[in-house]
């Protein structure tokens, strides 16, 4: 069965409710506190699983992320390529607003400790069918774009969160690569979502481009091939993992066989149940949820 591999981090989510997210200078009273499992990486392997990938994690976490595992495997991923290391698992400070805004600081942790070694022996373990996915949010992103393109492997990539090392990345043999508004704007260096689409479709004529836009739906480039849908109109809780959970649903698509605009809708209703729950891994519809909400959309 083709795999879905990926290679990515894994978080402690410590999520604050807040009427307003702070603004420079000021402090705010958090109405609520609570602790989820997150990262860009488990949540998007979790809505691949889910949505009924066959799914591996590969990652690093520390002794106080071993329950991570535990939320990995009981989501149906294969867990066992995740390694407990020295250090700190990854964490998250995430603030979330009435409206359903979030605001998140990532600290690293133990997602920048991926060794060169298990990188290889991940990547060389795959075959020809399998997909590896890949976020901005563990260390050596450079290498391990480099080995998956020595050894012929399909890419998908999200560039999440870009943060200056994006710049140095051959993204040239990447064939799906899924980004938002920013991540758009930093990649092609040009603000305007539409313009950056036609630069990152000319400079990355292999690349399937998906960008982002939030409430506003999605662009779908490939070179001169384009598509545009809009967003499915929710009552928002918690934007937190909506894009994790459109990933993971669009990928299972993708390794389906799906053509590529049916999979994105089919992640763009994923993105669309998130939203409308608390917390990141947490939000992310079960293949019943993502059925009985979908029918739901039909319906109005
Ligand atoms: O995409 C949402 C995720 O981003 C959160 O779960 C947090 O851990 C950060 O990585």
């Amino acid at each position: 069965m083709t795999r879905l591999v990926n290679l990515g981090s894994l978080c402690i989510d410590r999520v604050y409710r807040v009427s307003s997210i702070s603004v420079p200078g000021e402090t705010v009273a958090s109405k609520s506190f609570s602790i989820y499992p997150g990262g860009k990486g488990l949540n998007q392997s979790l809505a691949a699983a889910k949505a009924g990938a066959s799914v591996s994690h590969h990652g690093c976490i520390g002794t106080d992320g071993s329950w991570l595992k535990d939320v990995l495997k009981s989501g149906g991923v294969d867990e066992s390529g995740v390694d407990e290391v020295a250090g700190e698992t990854g964490h998250a400070v995430i603030q979330v607003d009435d409206s359903g805004q979030n605001s998140i600081v990532i600290v690293g942790g133990t997602n920048r400790t991926i060794k060169a070694d298990k990188v290889e022996n991940v990547i060389a373990t795959m075959s020809n069918d399998d997909w590896l996915l890949l976020q901005n949010e563990i260390n050596d992103i450079e290498t391990v774009i480099d080995v998956a393109s020595q050894h012929n492997v399909h890419v998908a990539f999200n560039v999440a969160p870009v943060d200056g090392r994006e710049q140095n990345y051959d993204i040239s043999n990447i064939e799906i690569l899924i980004v938002n508004e920013v991540e758009a704007a930093a990649l092609a260096g040009v603000a305007n979502p539409n313009h950056a689409l036609e630069t990152l479709t000319e400079r990355f004529p292999k690349s399937h481009v998906i960008l982002t836009l939030g409430s506003e739906g999605l662009l779908y480039g490939f070179g001169r091939e384009r598509d545009q849908q809009t967003a499915y109109a929710v009552h928002a809780v918690d934007e937190t993992a909506a894009g994790d959970a459109f990933i993971g649903y669009f990928m299972a698509g993708v390794l389906r066989g799906m053509d590529i605009p049916d999979a994105l809708r089919d992640g763009s209703i994923a993105g669309a149940y998130a939203v409308t729950k608390q917390g990141a891994a947490v939000s992310i519809p079960s293949r019943e949820q993502f059925l009985e909400f979908q029918a739901s959309l039909a319906g109005v």
